[in-house]
């Protein structure tokens, strides 16, 4: 029986008494989640017999959950992770590609025919290429981040692990001692000499700098202020904010009206889930596919 998106030759007309591969997101909450939208587009323009569900769970069900997974007439052959299980997932893989061993988040895992279960980063990738999307090159750039948790974590990896590295990253979280832990534990693996954690916004020299992203998560509350002083805020400037509902942050609005360069996190959403899919279909998508996807999602902004 072949189920999983892997076999694109499954074609849905022919497998009407199969039930369907099932993919999915594990997380909590998930409400908010786009990923179903732009999966379950994706399966039905492949015309693939698959579905992607929504797997709430609470922390003390991961084992049991992942437990299941390995048995042999398991239906699930994909998932997505979100917060807060990224990391805590890591030690549920029978392997992890480099980039994730790196970053030891994992966002992505494809479980194969004998049930073993590799896990993969997207975020990092997603991000840097949304970012060079936007036509934005890190090399050499000075970069300001804000916040320190899942997101920076895989930001910070992809932007050290590439050849075109940032001159410089200056990194302020509301908690510094979280930012000084992400450092030191990522630094074990990747060479962070050119990030410096610092103690206040001010110390971001956002006026100085070529790129500033929001990884906090200030701005989802329509009614958030912003952590910026739009004065530090200039034309010279990208300011990416991995928030992408609202689609404006004030961040956003305060930047566009300084005249800054801006995106929201939606094309990293976007990217992430296009790696995803090609990781559990062991291939490329094709254009039209991945238009399909992004349509999906613009149609929730
Ligand atoms: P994600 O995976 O999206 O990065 P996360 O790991 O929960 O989510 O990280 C949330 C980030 O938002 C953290 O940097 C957090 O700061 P702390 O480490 O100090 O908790 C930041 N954050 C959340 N609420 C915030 C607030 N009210 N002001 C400033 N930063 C905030």
């Amino acid at each position: 029986m072949c189920r999983p998106v892997s076999c694109v030759l499954c074609h849905v007309s022919t497998m009407n008494d199969i039930p369907p591969a099932i993919y999915g997101i594990i997380g909590k909450p998930l409400n908010h989640s786009l990923s179903p939208l732009m999966h379950n587009a994706a399966f039905k323009a492949l015309k693939v017999n698959a579905v992607y569900k929504l797997f709430p769970l609470e922390e003390d069900e991961l084992k049991l959950f992942f437990d299941d997974l390995r048995e042999a007439d398991n239906p699930i052959f994909g998932l997505n992770v979100t917060v807060p299980y990224k990391e805590k997932v890591v030690e549920y893989m029978d392997g992890l590609n480099a980039f994730a061993s790196k970053v030891r988040a994992v966002n992505t895992v494809v479980i194969n025919s004998q049930r073993k279960l590799f896990g993969y980063n997207t975020d990092g990738p997603g991000f840097l290429t949304d970012l060079q999307a936007a036509g934005f090159n890190p090399e050499g750039k000075r970069i300001a981040i804000m916040g320190a948790g899942g997101t920076t974590r895989s930001i910070l990896s992809v932007l050290s692990l590439i050849t075109e590295r940032p001159e410089s990253i200056r990194l302020y979280n509301r908690t510094t001692e979280k930012a000084k832990e992400l450092l030191s534990d990522l630094g074990q693996r990747m060479d962070l000499s050119m990030v410096e954690v610092v103690p206040t916004v001010e110390d971001l020299n956002i006026e100085l700098a070529d790129c500033l992203i929001n990884t906090t998560s200030i701005g989802l509350k329509p009614t958030d202020e912003s952590l910026v002083d739009p004065d530090m805020l200039h034309q010279g400037l990208f300011v990416y904010d991995v928030i992408y509902n609202p689609s404006q942050t004030k961040l956003l609005k305060d930047a566009k009206k300084k005249g800054a360069k801006t995106a929201n996190g939606l094309g990293m959403l976007y990217y992430q889930g296009v790696l995803a899919l090609q990781h559990w279909a062991h291939m490329e998508l094709d254009d039209e596919i991945k238009t399909v996807m992004r349509r999906a999602l613009e149609k929730k902004q």
